[in-house]
């Protein structure tokens, strides 16, 4: 089982891709970000699901606003509580620390082979290799869920990227290999459709039941932002992200070279992908994924959501 830091701002595919970590690797620590909602939301989200899933695992609160963007969430996606439609309980466990970033650099530092599983803004991410650029060097690698050749916040960008764009700019030039991208071309092959909804709520148990809420919001977020029809379900995009670490098989991949733009006026937050076939193969700094087995990448979530019972 590989290890792995997830850094995330729950979210609801946030909480899915948890519970997937949870089962099939070995999850070292949970930090949190803005994102989503502002960061005491999708901190209480993930001591919420902590609880939840009953793991012995530490969550560290992280960065509370972009490096330098404005704060900006994602409210009418996941709704003002960052998990908005299933009845949460409230978190019995304390946090255990605000430094998050401090948190992934001495875990980086004290473990080889720690995967760093960034599924919100990248911003705890660039604080931590700005800190301690050695750990460029030390962790397995970065399997993120941000980009696309599409965007989804704006026309151009994606919502990780977007909110974000200097802190993912530094992620995406720094050195670390492999740099495994989950974007929107590859995420939203992957949708949580109506009979997907059905087999969830078919499995056993509380977090099966919360979950199967959970996608019902979620899912009515996209099908209302999408209306022709255009789209089954909500796009579960960070649980890919996880399983491009713990089940490369299911994923086609292409060596491209990535930046991000920080400037534009219309394309700030994008994902530049060099497509150009002679360039690539000296400068390819990311592995793009660019199709899933959706199929197979759903039975392996309800595998996870199964074993919670
Ligand atoms: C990404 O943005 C968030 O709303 C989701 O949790 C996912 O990480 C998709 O653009
Ligand atoms: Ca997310």
């Amino acid at each position: 089982r590989p290890k792995m830091i997830i850094d995330c701002d729950p979210g609801h595919d946030d909480a899915v891709a948890i519970v997937t970590a949870a089962h099939f690797a070995d999850v070292r620590g949970i930090v949190t970000v803005a994102g989503n909602a502002p960061l005491d939301r999708t901190t209480h989200n993930a001591l919420v699901m902590r609880d939840l899933l009953e793991l012995d695992t530490p969550v560290h609160s992280g960065a509370a606003r972009p490096l330098i963007a404005p704060a900006r969430d994602a409210g009418f996606v996941h709704g003002e509580s960052g998990l908005d439609g299933a009845e949460l309980p409230e978190p019995t466990t304390p946090l255990d620390s605000t430094d998050g970033v401090d948190f992934i650099i001495d875990t980086c530092r004290a473990e080889d082979d720690v995967w760093l599983v960034p599924m919100g803004p990248l911003t705890n991410i660039a604080l931590a290799l700005r800190q301690a650029p050695d750990l460029v060097d030390r962790v397995a690698g970065i399997s993120l869920m941000g980009g696309g050749t599409f965007g989804n916040r704006t026309a151009a960008a994606e919502f990780n990227i977007w909110a974000d764009p200097e802190a993912a700019a530094i992620v995406f030039g720094s050195q670390v290999r492999p740099l495994i991208m989950a974007g929107l071309d590859v995420t939203h092959q992957f949708q949580v459709t109506r009979d997907r909804i059905e087999q969830t709520r078919a499995l056993p148990g509380r977090v099966a039941s919360i979950l199967a809420d959970l996608f019902d919001f979620f899912s009515g977020t996209y099908l209302r932002r999408h209306d022709d029809g255009s789209i089954g379900g909500a796009a579960l995009h960070d649980p890919l992200a996880v399983l491009a670490v713990t089940h490369p098989a299911l994923f086609d991949r292409e060596q491209r070279h990535v930046v991000v733009e920080t400037k534009g006026e219309h394309t700030a937050g994008m994902t530049v992908i060099d497509g150009r076939a002679l360039i690539e193969r000296d400068t390819a700094n990311c592995d793009v994924l660019t199709q899933v087995d959706h199929h197979a990448a759903f039975t392996l979530v309800l595998e996870a959501i199964e074993a919670t019972a």
